[in-house]
């Protein structure tokens, strides 16, 4: 059996929480590989809303097995706080979460360091979720970090308090006041942490080889979106983690060769929040009105998202480093109405063409755009392919083209039915 992986392709929120959730009804298996509760995949589960942030979002199907995987950081307090939501609902959340034992911890002074690192550079801010994810996976690979396998050694108590140590001497180095109860704070994360103590922690990466060996489909749900990862995206305004299949492969402790399908999620405009290059951004009422019709507003902090036309360049290189085969347009009902769409087909960098992401994020990137014949239809209320309206059909087609690969799902609005499988 192989790994089939579902990655977002630009910068995150593009809808990967309902299309886990519609594809999770072929998987037994749903597995996070990366990212930490920076990510909000927001799901339907009956009339209820539900956003996800660290569980993956398989939870909700009856029978799943959902995988924490050791590429993701962890903060105890945030997965007891969405735990406890879920099992409010009536879901046997500790049968269908287990965590793997080389998980990386989020303490609460990493959350201190995002927000000191983020003062500091002032105006050239990420515009983190302040999560404490940068901090935590420099510890990673500073190796000085914390694992879910740490917490059930005799020492552990030791071990937290050295790291604690170096960071509050690091904070120490910041003129950064900030307004925060520590000690509060770890009272309750140490309480936490015991609560995480009492799932299933496993050693990851034998158990996915295991259930892939015995037959069991696994689907790995990527977080955040590539345009955001730590090598490809538009660093340093990027993520802290692989967010490209590659990612999947460290993550979970599978072998490239395993790796089966690899669905790449896309809206059908673009949205960015938190910094950093967005060539195609509208800061006009166009820009406005994709933030009201799609309800652009942050599902972990609540910020209004930057909008835009959707930017092939980037899709088609997004496409190229995961090996994407196939493509999930989310979305597009949000255009219905709309007299023109474009597309940005290339660049203009410093008065020069190109189709190539630039290095530079500081550059000029003028888009070249293409433009659509809007379609005045309602999308949301279509149930096939035939009911489809032609200009619609022409955007996509014109994607397909340009990209190489098919659009196999089209997601025409929030519910299940709203989507159709091509
Ligand atoms: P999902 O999984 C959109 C953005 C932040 C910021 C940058 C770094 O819901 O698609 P970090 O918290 O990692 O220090 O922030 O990345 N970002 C996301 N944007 N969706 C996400 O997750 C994001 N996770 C992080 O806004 O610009
Ligand atoms: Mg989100």
């Amino acid at each position: 059996m192989k790994l089939d992986v579902v990655l977002g392709l630009q910068w995150g929120d593009e809808g990967k929480g309902k299309i886990v959730d519609v594809l999770a009804a072929h998987y037994p298996v749903v597995a996070r590989f990366q990212g930490g509760p920076n990510a909000g995949h927001s799901i339907r589960f009956g009339d209820t809303a539900f956003v996800l942030h660290s569980v993956p979002s398989g939870v909700f199907r009856e029978g799943s097995i959902n995988i924490i995987g050791n590429g993701v950081v962890l903060d105890p307090s945030i997965f007891r706080t969405e735990c406890e939501a879920i099992g409010a609902l009536g879901i046997p959340v500790r049968e269908r979460v287990r965590i793997a034992r080389r998980t990386h911890l989020i303490v609460p002074t990493h959350k201190l360091l995002d927000a000191a690192d983020e003062a500091a550079l002032g105006k050239a801010k990420i515009g983190s979720t302040l999560k404490g994810i940068g901090p935590a996976y420099s510890d990673k690979t500073g190796r000085n970090g914390l694992r879910v396998g740490d917490l059930l050694e005799p020492d552990f108590r030791e071990k937290y308090e050295t790291l604690k140590r170096k960071h509050l001497a690091r904070l120490g180095q910041y003129d950064f006041p900030y307004p925060f109860d520590l000690e509060e704070a770890e009272r309750q994360w140490l309480r936490d942490a015991e609560y995480l103590k009492t799932f299933d922690i496993i050693d990851g990466e034998y158990e996915t080889n295991a259930l892939l060996d015995a037959g069991k489909a696994i689907l790995a749900e990527g977080a955040q979106g590539s345009m955001l990862d730590v090598d490809f995206g538009s660093y340093p305004f990027v993520t802290s983690s692989s967010t490209a299949c590659a990612g999947a492969c460290t993550g979970l402790g599978v072998a490239p060769s395993r790796i089966g399908r690899v669905y790449g999620v896309f809206k059908a405009y673009c949205t960015r929040v938190g910094s950093g290059p967005f060539p195609t951004e509208l800061g006009d009422a166009t820009g406005e009105m994709l933030r009201q019709r799609g309800h652009e507003f942050g599902a972990t902090t609540g910020r209004p998202r930057r909008t835009g036309w959707l930017d092939l360049p980037a899709l088609k290189y997004a496409v190229m480093i995961s090996g994407v085969t196939d493509l999930i347009m989310m979305k597009a009902d949000v255009l219905d109405g709309f007299d023109t769409v474009k597309v940005a087909c290339g660049y203009r960098v410093d008065g020069v063409r190109t189709d190539r992401v630039p290095y530079d994020v500081y550059a000029e990137v003028e888009p070249v755009y293409k433009e659509f014949k809007g379609w005045k239809a309602d999308l949301g209320s279509c149930r096939s392919e035939a009911e489809l309206p032609d200009e619609f059909k022409a955007y996509i087609a014109y994607i397909e083209q340009e990209t190489g690969i098919p659009v196999r799902i089209l997601s025409l609005g929030p519910d299940r039915a709203q989507t159709i499988i091509r």
